[in-house]
């Protein structure tokens, strides 16, 4: 495995969150040109991403919400008005309307979830091209063939295996970055919100960290015994990886050599709208 192979997927994942944040200049799309959209009803928020037939980044967008548990959606219509907020401003933003978008679910999370889903996304006028699973997705964007997606969440923790493109192992682990909030929660007694925020206050991460990285050795603990031979590379996702640490802990866990491409919860989102086509 190059050294240098999440390199193009970091550009890109540079300039997503660039775009996000508002400081990144947006790539001009024409009216006439086919783009292609994501939707990414997460635990802890809702993406959308948007794209150009060559892959290309265009746009992208995301609002916090509490719509969907454990990978499954339990308040459609909370779900339906952040899609629809976030799809006005992104047809204001680009100066056209989005007429399709591609979804996706944890696996193993069922038909009826899938459904559940495509409604949503119907709701608010696009039509549904799909919906992918998400390590797949994952996987889409990294452009890995052969190897370990280990996607932590707010809610969710999966772990999927890829051998010459294809999806041959995966579990999910109801875990994911609320359980390290209700760690630090705990130790400090504060509340959610309050750990949530010191969680991610960067000047406290060597304190926050000392208090989470049990869960994290838990994590990676879970991959080491998923009872499936993990290929290389090993690559973390998800916003709940987000400590500098974190590919430290998992390394010695697993005894092997564990990647993290920049901003990693846009990772599966970003692989999504890949798939609308
Ligand atoms: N800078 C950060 N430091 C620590 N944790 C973070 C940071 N940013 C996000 N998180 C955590 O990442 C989690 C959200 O990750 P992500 O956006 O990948 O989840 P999701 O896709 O919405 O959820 P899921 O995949 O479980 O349905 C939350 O628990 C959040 O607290
Ligand atoms: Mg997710």
């Amino acid at each position: 495995m190059k050294k240098d192979f999440l390199l193009s997927s970091n550009d890109q994942l540079e300039k997503f969150a660039g775009i996000v944040n508002g400081d990144h200049p947006l790539k001009k799309v024409t009216p006439e040109e086919k783009i292609k959209v994501g939707v990414d009803l997460g635990t802890s928020s809702i993406v959308l991403t948007v794209l150009d037939s060559k892959n290309q980044i265009v746009y992208g967008a995301y609002e916090y919400d509490h719509a969907v548990q454990d990978g499954i959606v339990v308040n459609f219509m909370e779900s339906v008005n952040i899609l629809r907020r976030l799809k006005a401003k992104a047809e204001k933003v680009l100066g056209r309307e989005l007429t399709t978008a591609c979804g996706a679910i944890p696996p193993k999370t069922g038909e009826k979830s899938a459904k559940v889903v495509a409604n949503v996304i119907e709701e608010t006028g696009m039509m549904c091209t799909g919906i992918e699973d998400e390590p797949t997705a994952a996987a889409k964007f990294l452009r890995l063939s052969n190897g370990t997606v280990v996607d932590i969440g707010g809610g969710t923790t999966g772990i999927s295996i890829f051998q010459n493109n294809k999806l041959i192992h995966v579990i999910d682990e109801a875990t994911g970055g609320f359980h390290m909030t209700l760690v630090l929660g705990g130790r400090y007694k504060i509340k959610n919100d309050e750990a949530e925020k010191l969680k991610r206050n960067k000047e406290k991460e060597q304190e926050v960290y000392s208090v989470i990285k049990p869960v994290v050795e838990k994590m990676a603990a879970i991959v080491q015994n998923m009872g499936a031979e993990i290929n290389d590379p090993v690559i973390v996702v998800g916003g709940a990886t987000n400590f500098t640490e974190f590919t430290t802990t998992f390394s010695k866990v697993l005894k092997r050599k564990v990647y993290k491409p920049l901003y990693p919860q846009f990772v599966t989102p970003l692989g999504i709208a890949m798939f609308d086509e």
